[in-house]
């Protein structure tokens, strides 16, 4: 299981000829908690810039924590240094976006793959050729594969080699940044397909990072709906997208029909304007405030925590409730003898 607790990732602004002093702070992630039960998949959605990828860094350790903590299968990975964290972030592979940045364009596949196996002693000598034969075998590339280079394969085939290098450290969760955005449509199937098979093939947790909804109600178990470097929703795919109770995940979904005629009429006020707000500087209370149609007084001034609005959904809005009954299927005929 991964637990993550009021994770904070600020980046400080420096300004100076000589001297650098620090002027402020980029809040790219501001308080984040999640929890990925073993062998599920979190999806963690959210636009362009709300922190989503620097929340995957930071559970690897790739960017410094300001504050909070990571735990991962008993190991609280935010408390380790040196080699210990060398050895525990095995156990946590990271997928990205573009495997072309990420893959060494002068070696040939079967090195790419071989590289982590030596790097972690996972095998030796002439196993380690097997277990390279093994891994093309479960992303789907033929053997032949592995004397070629990054360069000559589609896009759909480098990630699966980027998938089969994160297998190779043999992890048990892995962090998919975007791992199909980039590529075309009609390969983003094929490879969700993969890492989902492979999910249950291998027993692995996944958190799914995305800003793709329809992609993510696909793959994920749980959905964890990011703006401005905080939850504003979380709760199971299903409840999600069939009852989003956060105005912001409301946006998210407004391009999506909703068969209640008077959730259709909500529907076109809904739709998101304005850019998102600077993480440096961002809105008092609650964050989604300035971009919010059920705005109210008390959003300006007071932050909304994340809470349990109904049995196992998160909102974090202050109105959370009065949305749920706005937004509540009514029967259809008068139902009174
Ligand atoms: N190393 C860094 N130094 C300073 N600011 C950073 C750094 N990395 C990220 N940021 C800022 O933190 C915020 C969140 O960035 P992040 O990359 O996590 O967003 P994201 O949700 O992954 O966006 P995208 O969907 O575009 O990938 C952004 O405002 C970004 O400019
Ligand atoms: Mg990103």
């Amino acid at each position: 299981m991964l637990t993550v607790r009021d994770l904070k990732v600020h980046f400080p602004i420096t300004k100076g000829v000589f001297f650098d002093r620090v002027v402020g702070a980029v809040r790219a992630v501001d308080g984040v908690d999640l929890t990925i039960p073993d062998g599920a998949t979190l999806g963690l959605v959210g636009e362009s810039g709300c922190g989503k990828s620097t929340v995957g860094k930071a559970i690897l350790r790739l960017v410094p924590l300001t504050s909070g903590t990571v735990r991962f299968d008993d190991v609280e990975l935010s408390a380790l240094h040196g080699e210990a964290l060398r050895t525990a972030r095995r156990k946590v592979q990271m997928i990205f976006q573009d495997p072309y940045a990420s893959l060494d364009p002068r070696q040939n596949v079967e090195s790419i793959l071989a590289e982590p196996i030596r790097t972690h002693a996972l095998r030796k000598g002439a196993a380690i050729d097997t277990r390279v034969v093994e891994l093309l075998d479960s992303v789907g590339l033929p053997r032949t594969a592995a004397g070629r280079y990054p360069h000559e394969f589609s896009g759909g085939q480098r990630q699966r080699i980027g998938i089969a290098r994160a297998l190779a450290a043999e992890p048990s969760l892995i962090i998919a940044d975007e791992p199909v955005s980039a590529l075309d449509v009609s390969i983003q199937a094929q490879v969700v397909n993969l890492l989902a098979d492979l999910q249950e093939q291998l027993d692995l947790t996944y958190l799914f990072i995305s800003h793709d909804l329809a992609i993510v109600r696909h793959i994920a178990d749980d959905v964890a709906v990011m703006y401005l470097g905080g939850i504003v929703e979380t709760t199971s795919a299903e409840l999600l997208y069939t009852r989003p109770l956060h105005p912001y995940t409301l946006a998210l979904l407004s391009a999506v029909p909703i068969p209640d005629p008077i959730v259709e009429d909500t529907r076109r006020r809904t739709v998101l304007e304005g850019d998102l707000p600077s993480p440096a500087n961002p809105p008092s209370g609650c964050r989604f405030h300035t971009r919010c149609v059920y705005v109210r007084d008390r959003c300006v001034t007071e932050r909304p925590e994340l809470r349990e609005v109904e049995p196992g959904h998160m909102a974090a809005c202050h109105f959370a409730e009065e949305i749920a009954v706005s937004i509540s299927p009514r029967p259809a005929v008068d139902q009174r003898p």
